[in-house]
Formats: structure tokens, sequence, C-alpha cells
């Protein structure tokens, strides 16, 4: 083992550790807080059960979030109408309790990880009902503007400290930017959370005007628009997996290239990203990259398959695909905007590409950087008429055809990405290597 990897090991050991004492750390804070914010008197025993069970069930129910790793469910709007009901400490319980899963009663998740998610949570419910009794003066029917706002400010707490709270216990344990964990996953799950917190307060409105029976009446509603939004994320499910379904059957048809698209795809979107595109960009833009190459269905499979070189004819048919695909990705409306992307891929920044011979910026920023994408996995790959090239030589490749084949922004944009990823590790390229630079300089473009 290596000195680096040696440290590398003992950092990790210690923020594993810090993760530990985070969630130690929190869990006797919400038994401090909890004594702190113990209320004297206990409110109904059935009005305590019904909201436990309404919590119960709701949080059952999520709904995964579709471009996020997270998932929101109806069940917080239950949870914090239990903290405006019956005040931090019983609101904090109820949620801390009643949002316990299956896998942590089971055992599969560590106890002092369960513990942690109840402490976080309890807190975070307790913070929500604190800042609610600070603002609210009054009861709804007296001062339902101020109620509102204390709803929503009150809310606003309960979001922020579990996200806090769970953002850095993940970061610690899992070794990730917390930063880049905010951005990834929190940012899709606040709306959600903000358009949950007014359910609170008419869940409240209905409670206190016609009791238990309103609330459940109350509910169905909402099981109706989770129902429709768990069609739309299933049916935006089946649309990803015919894309991909689409790339594999194209593999299937020339098999040397497995795996090329989702590859393509997957370098193509980390230019983007250091592009500074927005979300719904590198999302169109990854569908794009995995079908860029989606045209060469409609090649004969005597030419598509062919192991040596083409015959200027069969270049000339080989050369169609990206008209093909660009024809294809017309069709599907939520893919249009990316056709002239692949009709594009294969131009070139010094206007020696193909189709149209176009260059430098007339060629979509988006080809440009799956040209790049697209040339390098093909450098690194090994082919029946070719042998793959190593890292290195494919990094001076890439250097060389800057300014030429490549846009050189987008070029020293990869280049970075190269630097910075562990590509090796990641499995993207081949092991044994055994070629000199010279022998590939004719090859470094792809098809
Ligand atoms: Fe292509």
């Amino acid at each position: 083992m290596s000195s680096d990897s040696a440290e590398e090991n003992r950092s990790s050991e210690r923020l594993k550790m810090l993760s530990h004492v985070f969630a130690a750390f929190m869990g006797a804070g919400a038994i401090w807080v909890g004594y702190l914010v113990q209320p004297e008197g206990l409110p109904r025993i059935t009005s305590l059960a019904f909201f436990l069970a309404l919590i119960v069930i709701t949080e059952a129910l999520p709904i995964k979030l579709p471009r996020a790793n997270g998932s929101v469910s109806v069940g917080f709007a239950m949870c914090y109408s239990s903290v405006l009901l019956f005040g931090p400490f019983w609101g904090g319980l109820l949620t801390a309790l009643g949002s316990l899963r299956k896998m942590e009663l089971t055992g599969k998740v560590p106890a002092l990880e369960v513990a942690f998610n109840r402490a976080q949570l309890f807190l975070a419910a307790v913070s929500g009902g604190l800042v609610f009794n600070l603002l609210s003066t009054g009861a709804l029917g007296e001062r339902p503007y101020m109620f509102a706002v204390a709803t929503m400010a009150g809310g606003i707490s309960y979001f922020a400290v579990n996200v806090t709270a769970t953002v850095l216990y993940i970061s610690l344990k899992m070794e990730l930017n917390p930063i880049a964990l905010v951005a990834s996953d929190v940012k899709w799950m606040a709306p959600s959370y903000l358009g949950l917190m007014p359910i609170a307060y008419l869940n409240v409105a209905v409670y206190h005007a016609v009791g238990e029976v309103g609330v459940i009446f109350f509910l169905l509603p909402l099981m109706v628009g989770r129902y429709a939004f768990t069609m739309y994320s299933e049916l935006r499910d089946v649309f990803v997996s015919t894309i991909s379904a689409l790339a594999a059957a194209l593999e299937a048809r020339d098999p040397h290239t497995s795996g090329h698209a989702e590859r393509v795809s997957h370098y193509a979107v980390a230019i983007a990203r250091r592009m500074d595109f927005t979300d719904e960009q590198i999302e169109l833009l990854q569908y794009v990259s995995i079908l860029h190459d989606i045209g060469k269905i409609g090649i004969s499979d005597q030419v598509l398959q062919k192991p040596g070189r083409f015959t200027p004819a069969e270049w000339s048919i080989m050369k169609g695909h990206s008209e093909i695909g660009a024809n294809i990705l017309a069709k599907i409306k939520a893919l249009r905007e990316g056709a002239s992307w692949v009709l594009y891929h294969h131009e070139r920044y010094d206007g020696m590409g193909y189709p149209e011979g176009l260059s430098c910026e007339n060629i979509p920023l988006e080809a440009r950087i799956l040209a790049v994408a697209d040339s390098f996995d093909a450098m690194v790959s090994q082919r029946p008429y070719k042998r793959a090239l190593t890292l290195e030589q494919a990094r001076n490749e890439i250097v060389r055809c800057s300014g030429t084949q490549f846009d050189p922004e987008v070029a020293s944009i990869f280049l970075e990405y190269i630097e910075e990823s562990e590509l090796v590790h990641a499995g993207f390229l081949p092991a044994e290597l055994d070629e000199t630079p010279e022998e590939r300089v004719q090859e470094g473009s792809s098809v």
C-alpha cells in the first residue's frame, strides 16, 4: 500500500468516526431538547393515535423524485400538522415515531443510524414548532394571515434543520461534498416541501372545523394527486428505458461498440457540467448522447459490421448515419431539440468534417461536446479494425487535435475532466495497451 493510499484510508476512517460522533451528538441533543420542551399536559390520546396512524400511512407511500435521489411524501404535511396541533414536543415525537421505516425496525439499518434519523427528525419538528409558536399569535380563526406566515416560517425551519443534519451526516459517512449533495438532491425536494406546508395549514383548519373525519376527507384528494404524480414518474421511467432500449438495439447489431453510447453520454454530461449547463440542458444532452449513433440502425449489416477498412462507397453510406439519426430524433418530441446535435456530431472545428463541413461556432455547442466525447471513447476502445489507445495517448491525441478536429475550449475542459476523474478505476479504459501513438494517428476520429 502506498503512503498516499494509507493517508486516504486514515482520513476516510476519521470521517466515518466523525459521522458516528455527529450521530451520537444528535441523539443526545434530541434527548436534552426533548427534556427542555416537554409540556405539562397530555393531549387527547385518541387524537395523538389518529395522527400517528396518518403519519405511518402517508410516510409509507413516498414518491421518488424524478431528477434526484430523494423521495417526498405527503407524510411531511401530516408530521407538520401534528406539530402545529400538539406543539413541538408531541409533534416531534409523533414525527420521529411515525416515520420509522420497516428496514429500521428489522435491524437492516445500524442502531446508531436509526438513532440519528429519529433524533434529527425530532429536532427538525421541534425547531419548526418553536418557530411557529414564536410567530403565531392567537388561534387560526382569529388571525389567519399571521397563522399562515408562522406556518410557512416554522415549516422552513423544520426543512432546514432536517436537510442540514442529513446532508452533514451523509457527507461525513459517504465522503461526499455537502454542497454537491444540496445542488443535486435538496434543490429538487425544496419545492415539494414548500408546497406541503400550506397543506399542513389547511389540514389544521379542517381538523379544527370538522375533526378527524374532515382530515380523512382532506387526505383523499391528496392521495389522488399522489397517484397522478406516480403515474407521471413511471411514464418518465418508461421514456428513459425506451431510450436505453433503442441504444441496446443498435449495440445488438454492432456488438463491438458495447457500452459506447452510455460512456459517450457519461463524458458529454461531465463536460456539460463543467460548462455550467442547466440541469434541464444536461438531462437532454444525456439522452441525446445515448442516441448519437442511432442512425446506424439504418445502415446495412454488410457495411456496419465490416471488420476492415471501408471502400469510398461504403464510407459514404456510413456517413449517412448522422442524418438518419437526426431524422429519428426529430420524430421524438422530447428530444427534437437534439436532432441537430446528432446531425453535426461528426463536424470538425476546422470545417473538414461531415455532413455539411460546418466550422467553429456554426457547429452547435452540444455537437462539439459530442465530438470530443465520441472520439475519446473510440480512441480508448478496442475494435476489430483497431487497437485501443492508452489514456496518455488519447490525451495527447486530444491535445494534438484541439483547434482542428475539436473545439479548443471543449477539448481543454475534457482534458481537465480526465485529470480530475478516475477514469481508469471507473472501468472506462481497457487494461492492457501496447500500441504506439504513431500507429494510431490515422485512426483518432470515430465513425
Ligand atoms: Fe457517429
